[in-house]
């Protein structure tokens, strides 16, 4: 019999509620580790990538996590984007065509509102803006989801990391509720990270990259993740983060990224990774769920 249900029938035999039980029957040794799904810029395998109709497509699908990329425009406003130029997936060489390289940098808010950022992907996002940082984070609160917020870049934006977290707490996306459920903030700069832990120590920050063991003592400083390429790590390597506690003084989490399939998403998940960042994040949660291994919808 499965230590759960065990558990479960000796509560109701002694008049116990489940709920009740001790922690350590409900997470015996032989329980599946539980990985949640995150979408990587939205749902981006069904919608341009980093728009808003990215992020209605993962909620479409019943998914809680949405990831995203924070950059800043000439005139000082944040903006969702990966790619620190316009031109993979907006028309702006056709509305623009002097201003190669059309870096993101390099115009106001105004003229990005001008783009197209949907037709690259289907005509049928022809009318897709890039959203400001304000209006995504509008649309997943509506949405009720959550958000992995990445810092992209930061190093091309001095002092991006005190305006995004001003613009977090308008939104009320600081408030304890959010910052231990529903936020966390992550980049492949660590002195970006380290300075979102200066600034709110209580926000959860993830740093992306696959760092040596030895060093992850140096990151458990001001991170709480450490989220590397699915093709970087094994089994072993999991483990070893876990064994360090990160910046909360908790065992760092692992967040995988970019997991498309389902064999690979059973495979990292069996290495122990707390969250699969994924363009296809049906696929991904089908096969965790399929393999025991998926958080259930909004429980994490
Ligand atoms: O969230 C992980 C992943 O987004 C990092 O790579 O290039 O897609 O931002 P990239
Ligand atoms: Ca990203």
């Amino acid at each position: 019999m499965h230590i759960r249900t065990a558990a479960a029938l000796a509560g109701a035999l002694l008049g116990m509620p489940a709920l009740f039980l001790p922690t350590s029957a409900a997470q015996a040794a032989d329980e599946p580790q539980r990985t949640i799904t995150i979408a990587h810029r939205g749902a981006s395998a069904y919608a341009p990538e980093n728009t808003l109709a990215a992020v209605d497509a993962a909620d479409d699908l019943g998914i809680k996590w949405v990831e995203n990329d924070v950059q800043r425009t000439k005139d000082g406003e944040l903006i969702v984007m990966h790619d620190t130029t316009l031109n993979r997936t907006t028309d702006v060489e056709q509305l623009f065509p002097g201003r190669a390289p059309w870096k993101i940098a390099d115009f106001t808010l105004d003229e990005i509102k001008r783009l197209d950022a949907g037709s690259w992907f289907g005509p049928e996002f022809a009318n897709e803006r890039v959203p400001t940082l304000k209006e995504y984070i509008r649309r997943v609160s509506h949405n009720r989801q959550s958000l992995l917020m990445e810092l992209k870049a930061p190093e091309l934006y001095p002092g991006i990391e005190s305006q995004t977290l001003r613009q977090l707490r308008r939104q009320g996306w600081l408030n304890h509720q959010h910052v231990k459920h529903r936020l966390i903030v992550q980049s492949f700069n660590a002195t970006s990270m380290e300075t979102v832990h200066k600034l709110r120590p209580d926000v959860k920050t993830g740093f992306l990259g696959t760092p040596s063991v030895a060093d992850l003592p140096k990151y458990a400083e001001f991170a709480d993740q450490i989220n590397p390429s699915h093709k970087t790590i094994d089994e072993a390597y999991v483990a070893a983060v876990h064994a360090v506690n990160g910046a909360h003084g908790k065992p760092f989490e692992v967040f995988t990224w970019t997991v498309n399939d389902a064999p690979t998403a059973v495979k990292v998940a069996r290495m122990g990774v707390d969250g699969i960042i994924t363009n296809t994040p049906d696929v991904v949660r089908d096969a965790l769920e399929d393999a025991g291994h998926a958080v259930m919808a909004g429980s994490r």
